[in-house]
C-alpha cells in the first residue's frame, strides 16, 4: 500500500443513531484504504441502523458499543481508545450527540471517547433540516467549535423524511479529506532545526530538597511533538516533566536553570527556531548544602540569587547565530503589558502569553488559552484549546513569520541551519 498521511494513524470513528450510519461504513473503509488503523465506537441507537459486525469485518478490529466494556486486558476500552487516538471522527453526529458533547455528557462509548481524548475531533452532523437549524443545535455546534472541534457542515439534499433541505451527511470522501488535513500541515518545518524547552527547573537546597514550580512540561512537549510531525529535527531541552517526552526527538535533560542554560546556549547557534516554553526558576539558593539540612527548631534563612536569563542571553547573540526566538510569558495579571515588556527586554521575535495561578491555570492543565504577541501587539484571538492544538496553531504562525523573515532578510536568521548537524 502506498504511504499516505494517514498511514499508521489511529483514527476512532464514532457512529451515532441516524439513517446516515450506513455512510459511516464507506467512511471506515476509505480510512482503512488510506492506511489508518480504524477503531469504531457506536452509540446503542447506531447499532440499530448498522450491525457492529459490519464495521468489525471491515476494520479487523473489535467495535466498542458499551461504555462499560473492558478489553481483553481488563482495561476500560473507551479510555484506551481515547488515549491511543490520533484523531476522532464523529459521523454521523445526530442532534442528540451534538447536545451531549456540548454539555459534556458521556453516557455512551462515543461521547466518552471524545470527552476523554485530547486528539483532534472532526464532527460531521446529519439530521433533519428543522433540527439542524434549531437554535439549540446551532448553539451546540458553536460550543463544539469553541472546543476546537472541526465541524463539517451537512449538505443540502434529499433527507430521510423525503423532504429536501440541509442536514444530509457530508460525503465520506469529504470527511476523509478533513481528517487528512489534520495531519497535512501547510506550515511544514521540513529541513529546519528546532529547539524547544519544556518543564520546570529544580534549584537544589540540599541533596533531597529543591525550589521548583508546578510546570508539567505538557505545553513544551506538545510543541516539540507538533514540530516533529511537521518534519523538523527537534531537540527537547527537558526540565522536570510529569509527561513523557515525545518519541523521535532528541532529549537533553536539564533540570536546573544552570544546566538548562548550558544546553540552550550550546544548541541555539545550530537551531533555526528556539521556543522557550520551560518555566525557568528566576532565583536559586546561593549555596546548596552538601548534607541534608537538619531541623533545628529555628527559622531557616535561605539566600536566593538570580539565575541567568537564558532566553535574553540568546536574544543578544549575533544575527548569524541567533535563532528565531519565541518566549512564553506566564502571568497572573496584566498579561498584555507584561508580555510586551518581556518581548522587548528579552529581545524576542514573538512571545506567547498565558495565564497562571487563577481560576484557569495554564500550568499542569491539558488545555491552554494563549495570546501571541509580536512587536506590533496581540496577533491572535484563539479560544481555549487542547495543548496539542495550541501547538499546531503556534507552528502555523511561527512557521509563517519565520519564512517571511528569511525571504525579507530583515536582519533575522538568513539561512536554514537544520541539516548542519547530520
Ligand atoms: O508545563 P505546563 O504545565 O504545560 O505549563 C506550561 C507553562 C505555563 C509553564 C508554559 O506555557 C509557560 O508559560 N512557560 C514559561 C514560564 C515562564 O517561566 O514564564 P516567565 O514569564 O517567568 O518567563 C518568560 C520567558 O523567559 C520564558 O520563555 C522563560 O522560559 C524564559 N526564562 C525565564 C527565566 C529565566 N531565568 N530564563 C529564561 O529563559
Amino acid at each position: 500500500m502506498t504511504a499516505t498521511v494517514l498511514s499508521g494513524r489511529r483514527v476512532v470513528v464514532g457512529v451515532s443513531g441516524s439513517i446516515a450510519a450506513y455512510k459511516a461504513v464507506s467512511l471506515a473503509r476509505l480510512l482503512c484504504e488510506r492506511g489508518a488503523v480504524v477503531d469504531v465506537a457506536m452509540t446503542p441507537s447506531a447499532t440499530r441502523f448498522v450491525g457492529p459486525l459490519t464495521f468489525a469485518s471491515l476494520t479487523h478490529r473489535p467495535v466498542v458499543t458499551d461504555v462499560l466494556e473492558l478489553d481483553a486486558d481488563q482495561q476500560i476500552e473507551h479510555i484506551e481508545l481515547a488515549e491511543a487516538a490520533d484523531a476522532i471522527v464523529l459521523a454521523p453526529a445526530t442532534a442528540n450527540l451534538l447536545g451531549e458533547l456540548a454539555a459534556g455528557l458521556v453516557g455512551n462509548a462515543v461521547t466518552a471517547i471524545a470527552c476523554a481524548s485530547r486528539a483532534p475531533v472532526v464532527v460531521a452532523p446529519a439530521m433533519d433540516a428543522g433540527m439542524w437549524t434549531h437554535p439549540a443545535t446551532q448553539r451546540n455546534v458553536a460550543t463544539l467549535r469553541e472546543f476546537g472541534y472541526i465541524v463539517i457542515d451537512p449538505e443540502v439534499g434529499e433527507l430521510a423524511s423525503g423532504l429536501t433541505g440541509i442536514g444530509r451527511l457530508a460525503e465520506p470522501a469529504a470527511i476523509v479529506d478533513a481528517v487528512e488535513r489534520l495531519f497535512v500541515r501547510t506550515g511544514s518545518l521540513e529541513g529546519l532545526s528546532v529547539v524547544v524547552s519544556a518543564g520546570g527547573t529544580r534549584e537544589p537546597l540540599d541533596p533531597v530538597r529543591f525550589i521548583g514550580n508546578r510546570s508539567s512540561g505538557k505545553m513544551g512537549a506538545a510543541i516539540a511533538e507538533s514540530a516533529r510531525d511537521r518534519g523538523a529535527s527537534v531537540t527537547l531541552v527537558a526540565g522536570a516533566m510529569s509527561v513523557a517526552p515525545p518519541r523521535g526527538v532528541t532529549v537533553v535533560e536539564a533540570t536546573t536553570a544552570q544546566l538548562m542554560r548550558e544546553a540552550i546556549i550550546r544548541a541555539a547557534p545550530d537551531a533555526d527556531i528556539l521556543v522557550m516554553a520551560a518555566a525557568v526558576a528566576d532565583f536559586a539558593p546561593a549555596r546548596a548544602s552538601q548534607r541534608k539540612i537538619k531541623r533545628s527548631g529555628d527559622n531557616l534563612q535561605v539566600e536566593l540569587v538570580p539565575n541567568p536569563d537564558i532566553v535574553a542571553e540568546v536574544g543578544e547573540m549575533p544575527d548569524d547565530v541567533r535563532p528565531f526566538l519565541i518566549g512564553f510569558a506566564a502571568e497572573s495579571d496584566d498579561l498584555e503589558a507584561n508580555a510586551a515588556a518581556k518581548l522587548r527586554d528579552k529581545g524576542l521575535d514573538l512571545i506567547v502569553g498565558n495565564v497562571v495561578g487563577g481560576p484557569f491555570d495554564a500550568i499542569g492543565s491539558d488545555e491552554n488559552k494563549v495570546t501571541v504577541f509580536g512587536a506590533e501587539g496581540p496577533l491572535t484571538d484563539w479560544p481555549m484549546l487542547p495543548k496539542r492544538q495550541v501547538a499546531e496553531r503556534l507552528w502555523d504562525l511561527i512557521g509563517d513569520r519565520y519564512r517571511r523573515r528569511r525571504t525579507e532578510g530583515d536582519g533575522g536568521p538568513a539561512r536554514t541551519k537544520g541539516r548542519r548537524r547530520s
